[in-house]
């Protein structure tokens, strides 16, 4: 037996996998179309971009693929609105919000027959998205890479969304392998969305000494740090890590982005990032998955979707046979 297709809204996904946005450049366009010519869904972020870079990176996606695309942006995000227009004139699919909640952001998705999928953290903000006119949530628990709205783990937050609602629910956070997806599937989520295990993939266009922080990573160095956009992040250590822990990081800069609607100024959370993504991994911020020790190897994201896939396949037809 295939695996479940995922449906959101008119959308259906060969593959119930997503591959997560991620901000400052992280996902973008090849990565994106390599996972929705494999059948998934790929997401593009348009976190620390200009809104003419995102819509140039949808139109470098859509030259690559004719399978499923959407952006991921952040409601905290100073120019939320524009983006959001910005990708629905290009023609997206669908967008993923997360860092906040947005009531406008449903009301653009009916004008515009765009589906909208929220990032919840709870049964109570899913339920409120299904009633709005979301056409599937994110569930994502506190071993998610990047901003985290929760300190509960993704698999007892994915019990109480997958009562709550009846729309579709894809579960994010901590999910590496075909085994990680079988077993959420088996839990009543309706997809996955991954992210970190994509960082470690050819298509993705990070320097390579970020991805060789992943491979080399061990359980003791995902750690949590503080973030100006008020919530906490899941990252690597590093130095940066250590020098942000100890005061060492210059506060009160002067500002190039405007980039968030409130910004604490503790740091700047974008030059942190395109550091790291440029290969400055001592002043960089290097977001990442608490599971992202079990990461051992940069590979194409068509071997890592067919590694995934066939080992998810294999369990649940495994545990299909057992119970007839
Ligand atoms: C490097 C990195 C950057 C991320 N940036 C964003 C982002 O801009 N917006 C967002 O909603 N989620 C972001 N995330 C979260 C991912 O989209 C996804 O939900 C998460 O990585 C799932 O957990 P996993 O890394 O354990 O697979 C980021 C994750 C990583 C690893």
């Amino acid at each position: 037996m295939d695996l479940p297709r995922l449906k959101i809204g008119d959308l259906v996904a060969e593959i119930p996998i997503v591959q997560g946005g991620m901000a400052v450049k992280v996902s973008t366009a090849p990565l994106a179309a390599a996972v929705a010519e494999e059948g998934g869904i790929g997401l593009i972020a348009g976190s620390g971009i200009s809104t003419d870079e995102l819509k140039a990176e949808i139109r470098r996606a859509q030259e690559l693929t004719e399978g499923i695309l959407g952006v991921n942006i952040m409601v905290a995000a100073s120019k939320f609105k524009e983006l959001v227009e910005g990708s629905i004139a290009e023609g997206i699919d669908l967008i993923v919000a997360g860092a906040g909640f947005s009531r406008d952001l449903f009301d653009m998705g009916k004008e515009s027959g765009v589906e909208i999928v929220p990032i919840v953290s709870s049964a109570r903000l899913a339920k409120i998205s299904e009633k709005l006119g979301a056409s599937a949530v994110v569930v994502e628990g506190k071993e998610a890479g990047g901003h985290l709205g929760t300190d509960r783990p993704m698999k007892e937050i994915l019990e109480e969304v997958t009562d709550a609602v009846d729309i579709p629910v894809i579960a994010a956070g901590g999910i590496i392998d075909g085994a990680d997806i079988a077993e959420t599937l088996q839990l009543g989520a309706d997809g996955v969305q991954m992210g970190s295990r994509f960082v470690a993939t050819e298509e993705c266009e990070v320097d390579d000494s970020f991805k060789e922080l992943y491979i080399d990573a061990e359980p003791e160095d995902s750690v949590m740090i503080e973030s100006p956009v008020g919530l906490p992040g899941r990252a690597l250590r590093n130095e940066f890590y250590e020098r942000l822990g100890s005061g060492e990081v210059k506060t009160g800069f002067h500002c190039d982005y405007i980039c968030l609607k409130d910004c604490s100024r503790v740091y700047c959370i974008i030059k942190s990032l395109i550091k790291a993504k440029e290969g400055d991994m001592t002043n960089g911020l290097v977001f990442a998955g608490e599971e992202t020790y079990r990461i051992n190897d940069i590979l194409p994201v068509k071997e890592v979707i067919n590694n995934l896939v066939d080992k998810a396949k294999s369990l649940l037809n495994q545990e299909e046979s057992i119970d007839e």
